[in-house]
């Protein structure tokens, strides 16, 4: 399988790097909960017309009483771990980007644990509905620098901890899920054609889940701060402006930096926020709807979980095939958005 030299090279003098990167394994695992449109209109003023055809979605998942982030996590690990065929002692590192850890110290290692992986650091990154990709691209640094050979990147988000049900303007978005890719080391070519990242923290406001300012009194003349955070605001609006932007702006960089045609996607797996968003952008690359991969109708957004939780979805279904290549973007609160370009080598 060739991936053209000059991808390779030019990776390798962009980035000093000294090996490749190829992606081996993928993995999902969601909550056995299913609510439905027609349930969320019984408790907001709200109706599956409305946002089927606003949003696309149909169905979110939530976290039960019997489940946990870390379990979903887990299992979405280990599935990618398995399609690999690793052995987990073998595994370096564990990368989970979360907004919603079950511990605020981190909870990678506790997926490290649960996975055996006594030989792998893990830990947790933040950022938002970009959080996958941008840990992807971490987890990347370490492998193409050689200090590191196998690495498991997780997505995974409860933001149903975080939703304020009574607000129709975001509850009908989120859900839960989990999902992982197992990448490692290659002498030769690199499936990781390349990737770019941003952050505006200047429109931080208009997507937070942020904490709640409350203080009290500590001891006389000194007060301290409460550890509680308030339910997610969004200005939907402002961050749909923003996605359709910035997405095919970060993208088009991508494909013009790498002589890449549109035409050349097999994929195009964008973060799962709105099938608005997914056909506007395809549309701005004339990516026609069948090489479009959304799973909205059945998960909505579940945050850092959209595009691993997509790509095992499509690669256990057999669209996704070894050799394809793979335009990806997410995008999100931060306001933080990125792209990367990537060759799918698993074993399907
Ligand atoms: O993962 C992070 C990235 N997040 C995103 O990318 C989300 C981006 N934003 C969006 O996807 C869209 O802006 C939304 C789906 C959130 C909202 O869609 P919209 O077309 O921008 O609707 P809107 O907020 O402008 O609201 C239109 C109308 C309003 O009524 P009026 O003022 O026109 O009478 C809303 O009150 O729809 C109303 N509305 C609803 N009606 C029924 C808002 N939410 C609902 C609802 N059910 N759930």
């Amino acid at each position: 399988m060739t991936y053209g030299i000059g991808l390779f090279l030019d990776l390798i003098s962009n980035s000093q790097l000294d090996s490749g990167i190829s992606f081996v394994g993928c993995g999902s695992a969601t909550p056995q909960k299913i609510i439905n449109n027609d349930q969320l209109g019984q408790r907001v003023d709200t109706n599956d017309q409305w946002i089927k055809s606003r949003t696309g979605i149909g169905e979110r998942r939530v976290i039960g009483e019997n489940e946990s982030l870390i379990d979903l996590a887990t299992k979405a690990a280990m599935n990618a771990v398995k399609m690999a065929n690793w052995d987990v002692k073998t595994i370096d590192l564990i990368i989970l980007a979360t907004s919603t850890p079950e511990d605020l110290f981190g909870s990678a290692p506790k997926i490290q644990s649960n996975l055996g992986a006594s030989n792998a650091v893990a830990f947790d990154l933040t950022a938002a509905c970009s959080g996958f990709l941008f840990a992807l691209v971490t987890a990347s640094q370490y492998l193409v620098s050689g200090s590191m050979k196998r690495a498991v990147v997780i997505g995974a988000d409860q933001l149903s901890k975080w939703v304020d049900w009574d607000d129709r303007k975001t509850c009908v978005l989120f859900g839960d899920g989990a999902g992982a890719v197992a990448m490692e080391t290659i002498a030769d070519e690199s499936g990781l054609i390349g990737y770019d990242l941003k952050s505006d923290g200047s429109k931080g406001g208009c997507l937070n889940l942020s904490q709640s300012n409350v203080f009290s009194e500590l001891v006389q003349g000194a007060t301290h701060q409460k550890g509680e955070y308030l339910p997610i605001k969004m200005e939907g609006k402002e961050v749909y402006k923003f996605a359709v932007k910035e997405v095919p702006i970060i993208l088009g960089k991508l494909l013009d930096k790498y002589k890449i045609n549109s035409e050349r996607i097999d994929w195009l797996l964008l973060h799962q926020a709105n099938q608005r968003i997914l056909d506007a952008v395809a549309s701005r690359f004339s990516i026609p709807s069948e090489k479009v991969l959304s799973n909205l109708k059945y998960y909505g957004n579940t945050s850092a979980a959209t595009i691993p939780l997509m790509l095992d979805e499509a690669v256990r279904d057999q669209r996704v095939k070894s050799g394809d290549l793979i335009a990806c973007s997410g995008f999100g609160a931060g306001l933080s958005w990125g792209a990367a370009l990537f060759y799918w080598h698993g074993p399907y």
